[in-house]
This record gives structure tokens, sequence and C-alpha cells, in this order.
């Protein structure tokens, strides 16, 4: 597989830490230092499946396709407005593709997750052009009373057009069922037979301990994944890593020992927007004009499952 267009949209609503020391009991030097973030887009009168659709579109445009020259649409997303039906049967309809579409949830690890089905799907040759888009509003699943969280988390969008090409070098996933670390319980309509407990609470998470996580899976998956490629470290123009807190973006490159250029982060300008950061990162590289064709890029994220994904890619455009 080969990428050829990307794409991204974020919400108008920037949300500073000036503006959330109005209602919590926290300030932007705390946030500053221990996650780097100093604002949040966050969705006040959007629908995520819009944004989805303005970041498909760029994506589209990017690769010099239409929405008839795709064979298949795959949606990463944990939560939106609609439980069913899948999101990526609304952005079909909007932006007027006639493909099979599915709706994968591998939590901040989906863009890359989606990227190894793609490759799946167009060597076994089922699809020719695949369009991927991540699109999350995790800002709907904290509580907005509980300072540990909702600093962290911003809304947003990033897709990318991949099709037949050599340019995915290697690619590991992981899945450990490690759930009580971080989790979102949906509450479900009662029914007279329920005769079991159910607690519904906000988003729940142990954030030392995704931390150690994230920062120890991180560094095996791409020490793997280059070693997987034939790559050195210093052969990577680019580290796109999930855009998360950047005190675990800095630990990555520390233990990595890669130099501060080569390890892009926007996490100051949008937190965690879950699985659309590295498609919504690799937009702005690509738009800045930052990528060079053969330039190899290193993808790595971690997400609560507890999933990780890396892979490398060789930039084709
Ligand atoms: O996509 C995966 C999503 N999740 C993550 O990537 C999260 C990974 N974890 C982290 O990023 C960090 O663990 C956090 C940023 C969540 C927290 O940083 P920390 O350095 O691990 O702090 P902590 O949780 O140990 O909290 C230290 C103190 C606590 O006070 P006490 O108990 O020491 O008095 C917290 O109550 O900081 C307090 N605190 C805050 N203070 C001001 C927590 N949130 C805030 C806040 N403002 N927003």
């Amino acid at each position: 597989m080969k990428i050829i267009g990307t794409g991204a949209a974020h919400p108008k609503c920037a949300v500073t830490n000036e503006m959330l020391e109005k209602f919590l009991e926290t300030n932007d030097e705390w946030i500053t230092e221990r996650t780097g973030i100093k604002e949040r887009r966050v969705i006040s009168s959007e629908k995520l499946g819009d944004m989805a659709v303005i970041a498909a579109n760029k994506a589209l445009e990017d690769a010099n396709l239409t929405a008839a020259d795709i064979d298949y649409i795959i949606c990463s997303n944990v939560v939106n407005e609609y439980v069913t039906p899948a999101l990526s049967c609304i952005i079909q309809g909007k932006i007027g593709a006639t493909c099979p579409t599915v709706d994968i949830n591998a939590a901040c690890a989906g863009f890359i997750f989606a990227l190894d089905m793609a490759e799946d799907k167009l060597k076994c040759k089922k699809a020719k052009n695949i369009l991927i888009i991540c699109a999350e509003e995790p800002s709907r699943m904290v509580s907005w009373k509980n300072r540990s969280t909702c600093v962290l988390f911003g809304d947003g969008a990033g897709a990318a057009v991949v099709t037949e090409g050599d340019e995915l070098k290697s690619m590991r996933l992981t899945t450990s069922s490690l759930t009580e670390v971080l989790y979102y319980q949906r509450q479900l309509e009662p029914t007279p037979y329920i005769d079991k407990e159910e607690n519904f609470e906000p988003l729940v998470m142990k954030g030392r301990e995704v931390f150690k996580h994230a920062v120890t899976n991180s560094c095996r998956d791409i020490r793997k994944v280059l070693g997987e490629a034939g790559l050195k470290a210093e052969d990577v123009k680019y580290f796109v890593l999930h855009q998360a807190n950047k005190r675990i973006i800095d630990s990555i490159r520390n233990f990595l020992g890669v130099d501060e250029e080569r390890v892009p982060h926007n996490v100051e300008r949008y937190g965690n927007i879950s699985s659309a950061a590295l498609p919504a990162l690799l937009d702005e590289l690509n738009r800045e004009g930052k990528l060079e064709k053969g330039d190899k890029l290193v993808f790595s994220a971690f997400g609560a499952g507890f999933t990780t994904g890396a892979c490398v890619i060789e930039w084709a455009k």
C-alpha cells in the first residue's frame, strides 16, 4: 500500500487552559508542565460526521480522486452520537461514495489498525483505493468536573487515502487485555429483566499506568518495526507518534535517542484527539511541504484496551 492523500478537520471552538481555570481547580502551569497542552478544540455546534466529511473530502482532493474511485471506507471511531448506524455509513452518503464501509474501534491506535486492514484488502485485490477516516469526540466521554481527564482531550478528524503500492515496510499490532486502566461505559436502555448491578460513569483513567504502558510499548514496537524494515532510527525522517502528552512523546524520543526535530507534535494545539491524532499530524506535515518522496516515516500509537500499533511507511507522494 501507499498513502496518496491526507486531510484533517478540527472544531472551531478552541478551549485554552485559562478557560478551564474558570470552572476547574487547575491552572495553565500544571497542564503545560504535565502534558504540554495549551489548548484543545472541542465540538460545539458541529457534528462529528460533518467534520469527518471535511477531512475525507480534503484527503480525496489531495489524492486527486473522487468518492466514486473509492472501493472501501474504514472509519476509526470510539464514540459519536450514534451507536448505529456506523459513522462510516453516514460519511459514505455525505461524500457521495457507494462502496462498502466499516467502523473499527481500536481506540487511539485505530489509524494503524486501519492501515493494516487496508493493506490486507489491497493485497488480496479486494479493493484498489481505500479511504481511512479517524473521527473522534473524546470530549463527550469525560466528566468536565474531573480535572484529571477533561483537560487532556480534544475532538477532531483526520483522513488518508491509500492505494496499491509497496511503501508499507513493516507493521506491528498488539492487544493486551488491560481494561481497567482506561475505560468508558455506555449507558444502555433498561429492560424489565436486567437484574445485575450497572454503574455508569464518565471516562476512567489511571493516568500513571497508562503513561508507563504507553512509553514501554511504543519503544518496543518502534524498535521491532525498524528492525523488520532493516532501518536504524537515524534513517527515519519523522517519528509520527500518538499525541496524548508531550511528556510521553519526549520520553519515547529520549529512549530512542532521536533529536527533537524528527519528532513533530501538535498536542499543544489540539490535546489528545484519539485515533485522529496521527492522520491529522501527518496531514500537517504533508500540507506544510515537509515530506519528500522516499522519506521513511514511523507511526506509533497506543490506546485503551490496551492496544498498540506501529509501522514504517515510505512517503510516496
Ligand atoms: O490515549 C491514551 C490516553 N491517556 C493518556 O495518554 C494519559 C497518560 N497519562 C498522563 O498523561 C499523565 O499521567 C497525566 C497527565 C494524566 C497526569 O500526570 P501525572 O504527572 O501522572 O500526575 P498524577 O496523576 O500523578 O497527579 C499529580 C497531582 C495529583 O494531586 P495529588 O494527589 O498529588 O495532590 C492530581 O490530583 O496532580 C493533580 N492533578 C491536577 N492538578 C491541577 C491532576 N489533574 C490536575 C489538573 N490540574 N488538571
